[in-house]
């Protein structure tokens, strides 16, 4: 049986209608996770139109909160929709919101994390919860007294991206902090799994964690997982589909061009000249300018 994997969120990349483009072409993929939601100073959360409804894909709405209150709003909300888990982001490393003690700013304080869990736990917890996390803030050992409150918990899973929040996406994975981890609790591995060949080494040097997340590494190479798939083809049949998905969600023409911009942000990297060819496609300001710079994009390299 091959070990479930699943797509990281990345705030403006993995929306909806990239999900649903990337599950009926590519497909693979067990958990889809959606970027973080947070309440605004009123706590009150603004869902898009696409958040609405559960869709048939096996999506995992995310939270970003320091407040057992807000948790459970967020989850009523998301029960409201249809889905049946949630997860919360304790590993976001922007000083803005780590500075507020939200994401990986939450981990040098692990009582205020066990009391927002209490507070879910001891309520009619409507939706499993489970949570994303990083080694620390500034330290890595920070986890270690983290982990000791998350035990005490019924969490659905752990997922965890083996930096420290300070590091931003710098450096290298921790993975033998990781290492020192998977042998006292059961985590899923994140960070920068760009290519099947590292999976399977993280595979084979730790057999017993049950899944792995995936995010840069596959929004740049849809087909990482699939090598029989060829990537240009694969990102041209990847692109209609989003872009029918974009008009079918009623986006405007303006949000529609931003999100395409978006869409090439990362296969750009896989190609040669595609920074640049990606700096030009930015500038462009209508459907029709675009058009002419997506098929440089796969033609010009
Ligand atoms: C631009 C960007 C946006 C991200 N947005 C989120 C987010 O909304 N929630 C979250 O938990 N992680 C977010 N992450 C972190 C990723 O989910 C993931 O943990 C990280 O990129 C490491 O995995 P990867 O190397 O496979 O991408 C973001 C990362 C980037 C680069």
């Amino acid at each position: 049986m091959s070990i479930p994997i699943y797509f990281a969120p990345l705030q403006s990349y993995t929306t909806l209608p990239y999900y649903l483009a990337f599950e009926s072409l590519i497909g693979g993929v067990d958990k889809y996770f959606a970027p973080f939601y947070r309440a605004d100073k009123a706590g009150i959360f603004a869902y898009d139109k696409q958040m609405l409804v559960r869709p048939k894909l096996h999506v995992i709405p995310q939270v970003l909160t320091n407040s057992g209150e807000e948790l459970i709003r967020f989850a009523c909300d998301m029960q409201e929709r249809g889905f049946d888990e949630i997860n919360l982001n304790v590993g976001c490393p922007f000083p803005m919101l780590t500075n507020r003690r939200l994401g990986s700013g939450l981990l040098p304080y692990p009582d205020m994390l066990r009391n927002m869990l209490a507070a879910y736990f001891d309520g009619d917890t409507p939706l499993k919860l489970s949570i994303k996390l990083r080694l620390g803030l500034e330290v890595d050992n920070e986890i270690n007294q983290v982990m000791e409150v998350l035990n005490d918990f019924p969490l659905e899973e752990i997922i965890l991206h083996p930096r420290i929040g300070i590091q931003q996406y710098k450096g290298e994975p921790n993975w033998g902090a990781f290492e020192g981890l998977v042998a006292r609790y059961t985590l899923v591995g994140n960070g920068d799994i760009n290519s099947k060949e590292i999976l399977d080494n993280l595979k084979l040097r730790f057999p017993d964690v049950p899944a792995w997340m995936l995010g840069r590494g596959l929004l740049t190479n849809p087909c990482l997982l699939h090598p029989e798939m060829e990537w240009r083809d694969t990102m041209l049949k990847l692109h209609d589909l989003f872009l029918n998905n974009l008009k079918e969600f009623g986006l405007t023409e303006h949000q529609i061009l931003n999100q395409l911009k978006c869409f090439w942000e990362y296969p750009s990297r896989h190609l040669e000249g595609g920074q640049r060819l990606l700096r030009k496609m930015k500038k462009v300001g209508s459907m029709v300018a675009y058009e002419e710079s997506r098929k440089r994009f796969l033609a010009d390299s």
